[in-house]
């Protein structure tokens, strides 16, 4: 079974109280889901590997370790997941961008890809889904269903926010995927909105609304 990790540091939880603040604008907003990103990041790349090569300083020769980021692919779920990937993008710059577009169809409540452009994966990829709001799980489930048929393994997904409906939904689909999140909330409401949450993050981030 995958981990499901919260990542409560007291940074975090400062800047997504400012988050959820309904009177935080659109700039701000950007600028912490970033910074959010990057904090988890910090966390959720523990598992890429570092190759030894070693180091001159100006006194001695030492071991050095290096992060291998060659085989890291950041995917982006759109549209929202897009500010996170630049958070990521921040800490791996040589890491591949993949994106994945996903619409709900209001009928039959499915997943639809309606855009899916991937680098080429494999079972070394190293792969970070991005969606700030896990609530249903139903993109992010269709999300990893496409990464795994393009030949995608390792993967784990990078929320902000997450209900434990969308936790227990996406831990059966896919149970060897972790997931890492900010804040781990109480529950859906009937529309899909995670309670408290912070209302709908596209809209807060691109003012649509
Ligand atoms: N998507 C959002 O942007 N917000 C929610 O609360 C749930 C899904």
């Amino acid at each position: 079974m995958g981990k499901l990790v919260v990542v409560d540091h007291p940074l975090i939880k400062h800047k997504i109280t400012i988050m959820r603040d309904k009177k935080t604008g659109p700039k701000e907003f950007r600028e912490l889901l970033k910074e959010i990103t990057l904090l988890i990041a910090y966390e959720a790349t523990r598992k890429v590997p570092v190759y030894k090569k070693e180091v001159e300083t100006p006194l001695t020769t030492t071991a050095g370790y290096y992060f291998d980021d060659n085989n890291i692919v950041i995917v982006p779920i759109l549209r929202a997941g897009l500010g996170m990937a630049d958070g990521i993008l921040e800490l791996l710059p040589n890491a591949s961008v993949g994106h994945i577009g996903i619409y709900r169809d209001p009928e039959t409540l499915q997943a639809i890809e309606y855009y899916a452009k991937l680098p080429r994966l494999n079972e070394n990829s190293i792969i970070f889904v991005t969606d700030p709001m896990l609530a249903t799980g139903v993109s992010a489930i269709k999300a990893i269903d496409i990464i795994k048929q393009n030949g995608g393994k390792e993967i784990t997904l990078i929320s902000l926010i997450a209900a434990p409906e969308g936790v227990k939904a996406l831990q059966e689909a896919h149970p060897c995927v972790d997931i890492y999140t900010a804040a781990l909330d109480e529950r859906l409401n009937d529309h899909g909105y995670i309670i408290p949450g912070l209302g709908d993050a596209g809209d807060r981030l691109y003012r649509t609304k």
